[in-house]
């Protein structure tokens, strides 16, 4: 059996900043509210007409990643896409990325895991690469949220808190068995499903049925979140899946190097840092500046610690995420 690594890491947000201050000009909203209930400061937001979607911010993080790995494009063995926001309802937006990389005919998957997207999709990339049948894998979480939610005061409380942005990894064949991905926990709990979710349209409720309804209250097409209960299972549910990633590891809290959690919430990850006793330079956060990205939050944090050298050879880091679902999960790696 083989294992993985990860050989190239790269990400792209929008250049348009959104601070609270912003938003606090088209809803009722606050800067000291955002920060002080979720840490966060501004987000990017995708502007009508700069050629940003989800597939293309995706592609542009792509190419970074496969030139840090080295590698040309033609290696690429298969393309996992994690989102919530793709570009069409179907086909998914891997095959949209092979067209845009001319890949020719290379396998393309999405991943629909939300916040945990990206886990889920480490996980089955590493499934690949152990059995031999593949070598190189693209990894892409992409978000473009901006273009889906309600900028009325009705939506504050989903809102503040989204931002768009791309990461991508390349998960390789790795030939030292001394690093590399170590092991990845799963976990899903769908009878909470509705309590962070966006419904309609669906084939349940389809378009034409929504406008001949004309109902002004029908907000089923804005995504719903239930904060309080999303909190308080975020909480637990991280903590539980970093210990049986540790545990399964023969590790201890103290072993972690870095801890990358999904960008959910500045005081979720703080309540994480605290239970398993870690200093401000064990946790990486970058949710001031891009607030929650979904399934790239998780790439962009990863590549802007490579990038700012806070991750170093043999180190163990140890990425996780809770979200909608509920669907949770660890991946713990030797670098
Ligand atoms: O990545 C996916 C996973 N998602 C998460 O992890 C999110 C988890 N949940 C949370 O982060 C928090 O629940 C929120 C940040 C979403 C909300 O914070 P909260 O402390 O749970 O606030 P709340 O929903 O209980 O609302 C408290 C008050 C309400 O007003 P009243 O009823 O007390 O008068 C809201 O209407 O704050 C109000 N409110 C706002 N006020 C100003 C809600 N959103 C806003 C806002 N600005 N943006």
């Amino acid at each position: 059996m083989y294992n993985s690594k990860i050989t190239g890491l790269g990400m792209y947000v929008p250049d348009n900043v959104v601070t609270n201050e912003d938003l606090s000009k088209i809803m009722d909203t606050s800067d000291e509210w955002i920060t002080e209930r979720t840490g966060v400061k501004e987000r990017r937001h995708i502007k009508k007409g700069d050629g940003n979607s989800t597939v293309t911010m995706g592609v542009k993080a792509a190419k970074i990643a496969i030139e840090r790995a080295n590698i040309d494009k033609n290696d690429i063995d298969l393309i996992l896409f994690a989102t919530l926001s793709p570009d069409y309802y179907f086909p998914g937006s891997g095959v949209l990325v092979q067209e845009h990389l001319e890949i020719p005919t290379c396998p393309a998957m999405d991943i629909r895991n939300q916040c945990s997207g990206f886990i889920y999709a480490i996980s089955t990339a590493d499934q690949y690469i152990k059995t031999g049948m593949y070598k190189n894998i693209l990894v892409i979480g992409s978000e473009n949220h901006s273009g889906g939610l309600d900028f009325s005061t009705r939506g504050r409380g989903v809102t503040v808190i989204f931002g768009d942005g791309a990461g991508a990894a390349i998960i390789s064949r790795n030939e030292d068995s001394s690093n590399g991905i170590l092991s990845s926990h799963l976990h899903s709990e769908g009878k909470f499903a509705e309590e962070l979710s966006l419904i309609g349209p669906s084939t349940n409720r389809w378009v034409p049925e929504i406008i001949e309804a004309n109902d002004p209250n029908d907000i089923s097409y804005y995504p719903y979140m239930n904060g309080q209960l999303v909190f308080k299972n975020a909480v637990v549910r991280f903590s539980e899946v970093i210990m049986e990633g540790l545990i399964h590891n023969k590790l201890k809290p103290s072993d972690i190097n870095m801890l990358i959690p999904h960008q959910a919430n500045l005081r979720i990850s703080q309540f994480i840092q605290d239970e398993f006793g870690l200093s401000d330079d064990q946790v990486f956060n970058n949710i001031q500046k891009y607030g929650n990205t979904t399934a790239a939050s998780i790439p962009i944090a990863l590549t802007e610690a490579w990038e700012n050298n806070k991750i170093k050879s043999g180190d163990i880091i140890v990425l996780a995420a809770f979200g909608s679902g509920f669907t949770w999960g660890s991946t713990i790696i030797r670098w």
